[in-house]
């Protein structure tokens, strides 16, 4: 469904993360799902952005976008009181699990951890979160998670810790939760798998979508032997069973 919303805010984060938040109530959004965001009035570029939901809450919906190319880049000079062409919302929304959790967020993958955690502390799921980038400024919303995980873990490859965000899972006993959520880079989700953790891990996937609304297959992965589509089946998958061609 195509929505025409308004921006109501926007905000920088670091000098390449932006917010925008739209009004956009009465939906019943659950953390995966996603909104295809159209980056410009014309037919350039074509394809809209696919885009996480980071929070909803009182029928407000923030976006936390990366800039990373020219969709994004025209995302993020777009103002307040602009309006917005979303599409959405896609995916499987996940069904939360009464389960001690560990939430494990690479990069830009925060965003949408963020909004689990969001529906995960509304429905006092206890969890920890593990949050690792590349450079330490590069670290957002980290009062926030403070507030709302148990404990919560931020580390910076080029920071004062050093270390990856799988680096720090060593700090933690592993089979102590009975269930991980992992969002970032594709390169750390092949890593992750290969720690063949003693847990159940769900992967939040992302990848370049055409349609975003499975009809192209262009997203397709292999997951237990069968292709799935990254837009219409996931995109969250559990990792064991994700065979990524690297
Ligand atoms: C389901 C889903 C949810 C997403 N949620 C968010 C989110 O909440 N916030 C956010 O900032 N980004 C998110 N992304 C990624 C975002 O869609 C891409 O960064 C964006 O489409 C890039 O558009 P662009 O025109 O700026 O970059 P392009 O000009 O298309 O590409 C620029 C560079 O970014 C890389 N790139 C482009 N798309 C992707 C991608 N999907 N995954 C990895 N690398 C990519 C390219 O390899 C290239 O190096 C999500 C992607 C998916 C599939
Ligand atoms: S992007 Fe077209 S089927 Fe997923």
């Amino acid at each position: 469904m195509v929505r025409r919303v308004t921006i109501k805010k926007k905000q920088w984060f670091t000098d390449e993360i932006f917010g925008l938040e739209v009004h956009l109530p009465n939906l019943d959004l659950q953390p995966g799902q996603f909104f295809q965001v159209r980056t410009s009035t014309t037919y350039d570029p074509f394809l809209n952005r696919p885009i996480s939901i980071a929070s909803y809450k009182g029928g407000r919906l923030l976006l936390i976008i990366k800039v990373v190319g020219r969709g994004t880049k025209m995302l993020g000079q777009k103002k307040v009181g602009e309006d917005l062409q979303i599409l959405g919302p896609f995916g499987k929304g996940l069904k939360l699990k009464k389960k001690k959790s560990l939430l494990i967020a690479g990069g830009i993958g925060v965003a949408p951890l963020l909004f689990l955690a969001q529906k995960m502390y509304g429905k006092r799921i206890e969890f920890d979160f593990v949050y690792g980038v590349k450079k330490e400024q590069a670290l957002i919303k980290k009062s926030h998670i403070s507030q709302i995980a148990r404990h919560a873990i931020f580390v910076a490859e080029q920071g004062r810790s050093k270390m990856t965000v799988l680096g720090a899972l060593d700090m933690l006993d592993i089979a102590s939760y009975d269930i991980a959520y992992a969002c970032g880079p594709t390169t750390m989700l092949i890593e992750l798998q290969k720690l063949n953790l003693p847990i159940p891990v769900y992967a939040f996937c992302e990848d370049f979508l055409g349609c975003g609304c499975g009809l192209c297959l262009g997203c397709a992965i292999m997951y237990k032997g069968e292709y799935k589509r990254i837009c219409e089946d996931g995109p969250v998958f559990e990792l064991k069973g994700i065979s990524f061609d690297e």
